[in-house]
């Protein structure tokens, strides 16, 4: 495993400080486990997307992280969002104004009807649709509100994103899209139904991709059947590739960059006048981020070292979850911690799972701060409160300013809605 200070998920970090704001004082001021964004970063990022010459529209997943002061300034950048639940939806009308759902697509295999009428209501931008069943649904759905429903199809390309399997979508035996070769006979049905509108055809293939050639080869499929759509008199004009560009990790170093990403899918399109449409979640916040924790105990036992911390895996999930890799960093010494023995890190939670990382050569001592890369995607959105634990509290930093963007949880809040009979 490479431990290069260098790595683009420690570009952030300079000089134990993150945009001019030491992370020891904040550690000291808001208490760990604590989640630390660097508002430049995702700044930089968006503009990656932004200002790539072909302006692509951008739709940002927001499951990576819904943290409401992260979708305002996505707001404010003038992104998109792509959504899957009616909550995710609620978030993003709460952070960007109630009439933000237009610049919405609502992707997902689950929905229900409620938050189909719930997405109509608001006039939702664009449905990425699951099924057949689910076409029919929102029609009829549609037809009672007396709307046209805006609609695009997700095809499922049967295509390997080469990932993780839990996180890899675009394969024929996974559980998302219609078959691509099924698509032109639903197009045609849908075409004829005055409660629905096409806007385009939708595809997502997975997610923490590290190659090109899966994206590049889906964008085809998904070109190729727009092409037949419109021969046919079916006007398709968005072509919504999904999100899933992978971000540097310790193990994955030679990871394609935005801006070569979008070179190869724009080389893809030439030729043809499509709008390209992007969802992109991990790409845009994971490196802008760190999970600062501090160690609790160190246990020594059959040849092994144990620094315990007090992050754990109901903080940051990933590495029990999907065998993620993280890097840490000692922050408590000029070295940060880099030596020649091997120690495990991990949580306090009663699974041994519960491991950040295995045999890293880190020194530290109780009470040092460490810092776990890469925390800012699929971090705190998908932490929860198992063994009784509260969640970690946000910081949002930019050029030396600190805001709090999310409170620690109060115990009370622990069990708040249950009833104690
Ligand atoms: N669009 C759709 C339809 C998606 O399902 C996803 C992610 C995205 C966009 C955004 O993908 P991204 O650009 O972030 O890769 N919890 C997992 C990742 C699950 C991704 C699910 N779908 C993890 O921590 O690795």
């Amino acid at each position: 495993m490479k431990t290069d200070i260098q790595a683009d998920y420690w570009s952030i970090l300079s000089q134990n400080s993150i945009d001019g704001v030491r992370l020891d004082n904040l550690a000291e001021e808001y208490s760990t486990p604590l989640y630390v964004y660097s508002e430049n970063k995702i700044a930089e990022n968006i503009d990656f997307y932004k200002n790539y010459p072909s302006h692509p529209t951008v739709n940002y997943a927001v499951k990576a992280n819904g943290n409401l002061s992260l979708l305002a300034m996505m707001a404010e950048r003038n992104l998109g969002f792509d959504i899957v639940s009616e909550g995710e939806l609620r978030r993003v009308l709460q952070a960007a104004g109630s009439d933000y759902a237009k610049k919405c697509v609502f992707s997902g295999v689950g929905k229900t009807n409620q938050e189909i009428r719930f997405a109509l209501e608001n006039d939702i931008g664009c449905f990425n649709v699951e099924s057949r069943g689910e076409l029919q649904r929102i029609s009829q759905i549609a037809a009672q509100l007396n709307v046209a429903a805006p609609i695009a199809l997700r095809v499922n390309p049967d295509i390997d994103a080469k990932t993780h399997p839990y996180i890899s979508t675009g394969m024929r035996d996974n559980k998302f899209g219609v078959a691509i070769t099924d698509a032109m006979e639903i197009y045609r049905q849908a075409a004829r139904d005055k409660n629905l509108q096409i806007i385009g055809v939708a595809c997502h293939i997975g997610s923490q991709i590290t190659e090109l050639a899966p994206f590049v080869a889906a964008l085809r499929s998904v070109k190729i059947l727009a092409d037949e759509l419109n021969r046919n008199g079916i006007v398709v004009k968005h072509l919504d590739i999904g999100g899933g560009l992978g971000v540097e990790n310790p193990d994955e170093r030679e990871v394609p960059t935005i801006r070569q990403y979008l070179d190869a899918l724009y080389a893809e399109l030439s030729g043809s006048d499509y709008q390209l449409a992007l969802e992109p979640g991990r790409s845009l916040v994971a490196n802008s981020a760190l999970l600062l924790t501090r160690v609790v105990g160190i246990k020594r036992q059959s040849g092994k070292t144990f620094l315990v911390v007090d992050a754990a895996m109901n903080d940051f999930v990933r590495v029990a979850m999907y065998q993620a890799k993280v890097d840490i960093r000692n922050l408590s010494r000029a070295d940060y911690g880099i030596c020649d023995e091997e120690v495990d890190v991990v949580g306090p939670v009663c699974e041994s799972g519960d491991t950040f990382i295995k045999a890293m050569k880190l020194q530290a001592k109780v009470g040092d701060l460490l810092a776990i890369s890469g925390a800012g995607a699929y971090g705190i959105s998908m932490s929860s409160q198992y063994n009784a634990r509260r969640r970690a509290a946000e910081v949002l930093l930019a050029d030396g300013a600190t805001r709090l963007i999310r409170k620690r949880d109060e115990y009370a809040q622990l069990w708040e809605n249950e009833i104690n009979l």
